[in-house]
């Protein structure tokens, strides 16, 4: 609390610089009046919407399974390329990815469908029962997957490496995403002629279906000779279609032994 005696001096002083002139109290902190004044408080605004995201670049999965696939330079790349490969959604469901069996640089590459349960076990393409058929029918024309002599030997592969789920056929984007595989594969083992075992294979080779017309006809496909076949699971249901499927076999065995 302030005494009296501060009241009295703090008046006198006051009554003092009155009698200067002074006309105004000053604040104890200085006032620079050249200064520009602060400018008004922004009105306040609506929210921003949540800003829009920023398009994530979309996958290009036929384009990403190019480029995997040429850069393999070999076979033994082109396999952990694949496994590597994660777009194609069979893979998730696959228990192991089925490359390849027989002999690279083989005359024949047999190019089928897809693994199905033993493939999809074993991790070997045409172990089950249309395997052992498709074993007994290269069998007949001299040709076996396991021969030491190139003459004689096979190599195998399938359209896709994984077990599509209930053995369902492979879809279009499936087909797409494996092609450049396939390619690649067909590439570097080099065989002298491609044989496309169902309507699969010559979806993948040919761009189209339709086995039984296109059967035991020779075309073109990844850039090599072919010849397309029934595939062996048709002829486990369809066994009168053998007969076709033997001539096919003897066509084959013309063309290699250049008597065709
Ligand atoms: N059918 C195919 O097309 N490929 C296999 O590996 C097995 C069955």
């Amino acid at each position: 609390m302030e005494s009296a005696e501060d009241y009295q001096t703090y008046k006198a002083l006051l009554d003092w610089q009155i009698e200067l002139g002074a006309t105004e109290a000053i604040g104890d902190v200085p006032v620079n009046r050249f200064e520009a004044p602060k400018k008004l408080a922004e009105p306040a605004r609506p929210a921003a919407a949540p800003a829009t995201p920023v398009a994530e670049p979309r996958a290009d999965p036929v384009g990403e399974a190019r480029a995997a696939a040429s850069a393999a330079g070999t076979l033994d790349d082109l396999k952990p390329a694949l496994a590597a490969y994660d777009h194609c959604p069979l893979k998730r469901g696959a228990r192991n990815l089925v490359f390849a069996d027989g002999r690279p640089g083989a005359r024949v590459m047999i190019i089928g469908e897809a693994p199905g349960r033993e493939e999809d076990l074993q991790a070997k393409p045409f172990v089950g029962p249309a395997g052992q058929l498709l074993d007994r029918m290269l069998a007949a024309i001299g040709l076996n997957r396991a021969a030491e002599e190139i003459a004689q030997a096979v190599y195998i592969t399938n359209v896709v490496p994984w077990r599509p789920p209930q053995n369902r056929n492979p879809n279009a984007q499936e087909i797409a995403m494996m092609r450049p595989f396939v390619q690649r594969h067909v590439d570097l083992a080099e065989p002298e002629i491609v044989v496309l075992m169902g309507n699969i294979s010559c979806d993948a080779g040919l761009g189209k279906q339709g086995i039984t017309r296109l059967r035991g006809q020779w075309t073109e496909a990844y850039g090599k000779p072919c010849l397309p076949m029934l595939h062996p699971a048709h002829l486990l249901r369809t066994p009168a279609a053998k007969r076709e499927t033997w001539a096919d076999l003897l066509e084959l065995q013309a063309r290699l032994e250049g008597t065709a």
